[in-house]
């Protein structure tokens, strides 16, 4: 395969300024390869140790012997780390602006505000008796309190898993009974968009599920005022029960190991996976990406779009800009809310220097055409990202020329919510930018190519990207599950970190992303398991069977195609359809709204009974005429008639 990008030179007053040049990244990357040991008991100093660590690495890929330890003897506390230690000198400094839906609502809040507020969501978790090593449950809206619950878990050592608002009833119940937790924090309601989002009454919802009476404690946020209903035994407001907690909290001295949070995600295969991250090495990581990645100076304004509820506003909303003392953006409503040039308005209105989106988000923007960045100049803007997906050229190119006015470089960060940081990025200072490719690994990163026989590829290539050694950022295990996590990244090649992504690498060493290679969809950039789909609609009495595939959507970068056998007493119609879609969205939640129905009288299976995604695959795609070898097909007729019938032409 050739390419002919057109690249995007580093300038060299970019270079003159930033973290790292050319030359600077060349030396640092050797070194974090060649003298890991040396080259992150440096960068743990980036932090504050209650006990500076001195065994630095001690990490196992071995299939049989799966173990991750970064700064295994070093103590810390990572809200002392995201608040305390700014307190002298920028105590007065905003750490959150908040951007509510509604334009003409917004707060800043300086260091000392969050340091104080957060002290007293700590003091409160207490009193509920939440200590260290207990995990909380936060369901919440995009609102400050999320930052401070989540940095009050950290101050007392309690782990978060924060679910994020578009998750139903049944998601929020499967990850509370999950993680044990005994208390979760939620709001009345959300607001995005103008709509309120009922999270309250989801939680009352989830809270009627099995397993669920582990949870003692709601405690509620009043962010709307709507209407709820009460249980006296659970709920609490959040303001009366924090008001009046003092506003000193001790910070528990952690383990650089202890657990931090859990984050579910959704794999190839079954229920959603909470990964465990830990305490040094996540936020060693957070903060240092934060600073290179995205050349951070202090006193900028940092504005990552991302929910909360994903890796990517854990570290880039929360963690990374916190550590670093840094000013964070958190918007609590949608991009195209009251109007589609809201993203510029909002740069304009916080004078915002970084900004950190998706391709899907860039996308929709550039399907409304140039004029939605013309109620904005964005004149504060010295740098733009993106993540969550491969971005095409062309959007690329778009928010460079329009968003950025040609003047801000773009940096594309591949990473995973397992690798707690981004993995592969263009250091604006340092790397030629070239539409589409996510370039070169980040310090400490080792990324290779290999064939499915486990062959590492040399120089271009093209084929499955793995990681040859540990990062610090990374997931140490599946919350509760050591072996399942062995399994699905470790065992695929032993030894090495299999990502689930295709990938290509070109004659200058630059990597493409190519998309995952398992049965995982990234829809809009949330990554979403056919498994799981699928299991909810056979929950359905008219499902018999499903099959479930992404297809190339314009703006979502995939949409969700459904293929459903229906059991002998039901009638395919269009009722049924959107009944089907509504089964999803009770089961998963919005997200997972399926884009295509397609009744399948049958589906392509082999002799052995396994369905062929390939061939479904390839006709969502439309691409009828590639199908490849189907005479292992049990019954190759079956295809004539889907490519017959099928829904998307
Ligand atoms: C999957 C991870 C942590 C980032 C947010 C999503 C895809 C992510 C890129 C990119 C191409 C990307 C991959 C990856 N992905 N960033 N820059 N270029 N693909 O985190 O939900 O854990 O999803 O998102 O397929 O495996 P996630």
């Amino acid at each position: 395969m050739s390419e002919q990008p057109q690249v995007h030179p580093v300038r060299d007053e970019f270079a003159a300024n930033a973290w790292a040049d050319k030359a600077q990244y060349e030396a640092m990357y050797q070194r974090s390869i060649e003298d890991p040991q040396a080259f992150w008991a440096e960068q743990a100093e980036r932090l504050e140790w209650i006990k500076t660590p001195t065994r630095i690495k001690n990490t196992s890929f071995d299939r049989d012997n799966v173990d991750i330890r970064w700064f295994e003897d070093g103590e810390l506390n990572v809200a002392a780390n995201c608040l305390d230690r700014h307190l002298a000198h920028r105590g007065g400094e905003t750490a959150i602006i908040w951007e509510g839906d509604d334009p003409a609502d917004s707060r800043h809040i300086t260091y000392a505000e969050l340091y104080e507020r957060t002290n007293q969501v700590a003091n409160a978790l207490k009193e509920m008796g939440v200590g260290k090593g207990d995990t909380v449950t936060l369901y919440m809206p995009m609102v400050p309190e999320a930052a401070m619950a989540m940095l009050a878990c950290a101050r007392i050592g309690a782990v978060h898993s924060v679910i994020f608002g578009g998750f139903s009833p049944d998601a929020i119940a499967q990850r509370v009974v999950g993680a044990q937790s005994r208390v979760i924090i939620t709001a009345d309601e959300s607001v995005r968009g103008g709509k309120h989002v009922p999270l309250k009454d989801n939680v009352d919802a989830a809270l009627t599920r099995d397993g669920t009476d582990v949870c003692e404690h709601v405690m509620v946020v009043k962010r709307t005022g709507g209407d709820i209903d009460w249980h006296d035994h659970r709920d609490t407001w959040f303001h009366t029960m924090v008001d009046k907690q003092a506003l000193e909290c001790p910070a528990e001295t952690m383990n650089a190991e202890d657990p931090l949070f859990i984050l579910y995600t959704s794999g190839s295969t079954g229920a959603p996976k909470g990964l465990k991250h830990t305490t040094g090495g996540y936020l060693t990581y957070a903060s240092m990406t934060h600073q290179y990645v995205f050349d951070y100076k202090p006193g900028e304004v940092f504005w990552c779009t991302a929910d909360v509820g994903w890796i990517t506003g854990h570290s880039y909303i929360v963690y990374g800009p916190l550590a670093n003392g840094g000013t964070t953006l958190m918007f609590e409503g949608v991009p195209t809310y009251p109007s589609h040039g809201r993203i510029g308005e909002i740069v304009d209105k916080h004078q915002v220097n970084i900004l950190y989106t998706a391709p899907t988000a860039i996308r929709a923007l550039m399907a409304h055409g140039d004029e939605t960045m013309h109620s904005s100049h964005r004149d504060s803007l010295r740098l733009l990202g993106t993540v969550g997906e491969p971005i095409n050229p062309e959007a690329w190119e778009w928010f460079y020329r329009v968003v950025g006015k040609e003047r801000c470089p773009i940096v594309d960060t591949w990473w995973q919510t397992e690798n707690g940081g981004i993995m592969i990025a263009p250091l604006p200072g340092a790397i030629d930018l070239k539409p589409g490719s996510a370039t070169k690994p980040f310090f400490g990163v080792r990324p290779a190519v290999m064939d499915s026989d486990g062959n590492v590829l040399e120089g271009q290539a093209e084929g499955n990207l793995v990681i040859l050694d540990s990062w610090p950022g990374q997931a140490r295990s599946i919350w509760g599950d050591h072996e399942r996590f062995v399994n699905t990244y470790f065992s695929t090649y032993d030894g090495v970190y299999f990502t689930g992504d295709g990938c290509r690498r070109d004659t200058d060493g630059d990597y493409w992303i190519t998309g995952r290679v398992d049965d995982v969809l990234n829809v809009s950039g949330h990554r979403m398991g056919t498994a799981e789909i699928e299991s909810a609609l056979v929950a359905h009495d008219a499902v018999a069977e499903a099959a479930v595939v992404g297809y190339p959507h314009d703006i979502k970068g995939q949409g969700i195609y459904i293929y459903v056998t229906l059991t002998d007493d039901y009638e395919a119609s269009d009722e049924l359809k959107k009944e089907l879609i509504q089964q999803v969205r009770k089961d998963i939640g919005p997200i997972a709204s399926p884009d295509v129905i397609q009744w399948a009288p049958s589906l392509p299976k082999t002799r052995s009974g396994k369905i062929m995604r390939r061939i479904l695959r390839k006709i969502a795609a439309n691409e009828c005429d590639g199908l490849g070898d189907i005479s292992t097909l049990a019954d190759p007729s079956v295809v004539d008639e889907l490519i017959e019938h099928r829904a998307n032409r």
